[in-house]
């Protein structure tokens, strides 16, 4: 069973005041591009299965050993973009995610993963969400649950602010921690760059250095709402106005924890982007191009200039997490 899913790029990511429970409210609005992770599960023959960089997991234990029931673990091993960067172990979103499931379902978890990425790791454009939402969908259909969406949704809401919209996909105003999804019309299509960083950042330290800017600075932090603008600008299909209402709360606190990202923002704007911004948490950069070819000439240009480990284009909006 093999799921196709989206990164997302934030074009308006507002944070509010942080909770009591350590998140922040927020408005949270979510573009799914056109840069897909794979995720493929196979019923699981058994520990005995796990090729090398693999591993097998269980609930409560690390790794299964050599005395477990064939078909009673989780099995991942990643290809791609920055796999050496994934975790094989039980802090992977998408074994997480299977567990989950199974849990849910009450069955024993049965699955051999194998994920192929595109989305850069911990490059704020939710990679490890998508492969829990895509890893949701797949076991949800190997294991023969048929699960309505709204059971997944409730699932993926759990694992992470960012997975339902993995499964949502299209164009949505997220609020609460995110997971609270609301679909935003949107006419035409987007084309976009971005601009892929060494390394990543962590979402937590990200949201981290932000409050402690806020507290620095005594910003009094207004409680967020969708920009009209932004709305209307989607609704029409508008990329020039698109590109001067975009935003990111989270930028500021991005640029001081990854300082050259500051650079390869500017290299994007003198190449005639629409908009350029930090996703999410970053440290990936988005810029808004004129049309598809523009998009092309704006990575080019970026990997010429030497601001970026690599750049890719991509287009939204596009489909959630869905079954080849
Ligand atoms: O929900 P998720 O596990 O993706 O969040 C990762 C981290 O990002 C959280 O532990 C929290 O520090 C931060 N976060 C937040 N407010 C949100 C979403 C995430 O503070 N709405």
């Amino acid at each position: 069973m093999t799921v196709r899913v989206p990164a997302k790029v934030n074009l308006q990511l507002s944070v509010g005041p942080r909770r009591d429970d350590g998140y922040h409210d927020l408005v949270n609005v979510f573009h799914a591009v056109s840069l897909f992770d794979e995720v493929t599960a196979w019923r699981n023959p058994g520990p005995a299965a796990t090729g090398s960089g693999g591993a097998a997991i269980e609930p409560g234990i690390a790794a299964s050993g050599a005395d477990d029931p064939p078909g009673a673990s989780v099995t991942v091993t990643v290809e791609g973009e920055s796999a050496d960067l994934v975790p094989l172990d039980g802090t992977n979103l998408a074994v997480k995610a299977a567990l989950a499931l199974a849990e849910r379902a009450g069955r024993r978890p049965d699955v051999r993963l194998r994920i192929r990425k595109a989305i850069p790791v911990a490059g704020g454009m939710a990679g490890g969400s998508a492969d829990a939402a895509a890893t949701l969908v797949a076991c949800d259909a190997l294991w023969g649950l048929g699960l309505p969406r709204e059971e997944l949704m409730e699932i993926a809401g759990d694992l992470g602010s960012d997975v339902p919209f993995a499964l949502f996909g299209g164009t949505a105003v997220g609020t609460g921690r995110g997971e609270k999804l609301t679909r935003v019309p949107v006419a035409g299509r987007f084309h976009w760059a971005f601009a892929l960083a060494e390394g990543g950042l962590s979402t937590a330290e990200v949201y981290g250095e932000c409050d402690r800017l806020r507290e620095a600075t005594g910003e009094q932090v207004a409680w967020p709402s969708a920009s009209d603008e932004l709305l209307a600008a989607l609704a029409v299909g508008d990329a020039k106005a698109l590109g001067a209402v975009l935003s990111n709360d989270l930028q500021p606190a991005a640029l001081l924890l990854c300082r050259p990202l500051a650079r390869t923002l500017t290299a994007g704007r003198e190449h005639g982007a629409l908009g350029a911004l930090v996703s999410g948490s970053g440290p990936t950069c988005a810029f808004l191009a004129e049309s598809e070819d523009h998009a092309t000439t704006l990575a080019t240009a970026l990997e010429a200039a030497g601001v970026c480990r690599t750049a890719v284009t991509a287009s939204g909006p596009v489909p959630g997490a869905e079954i080849v």
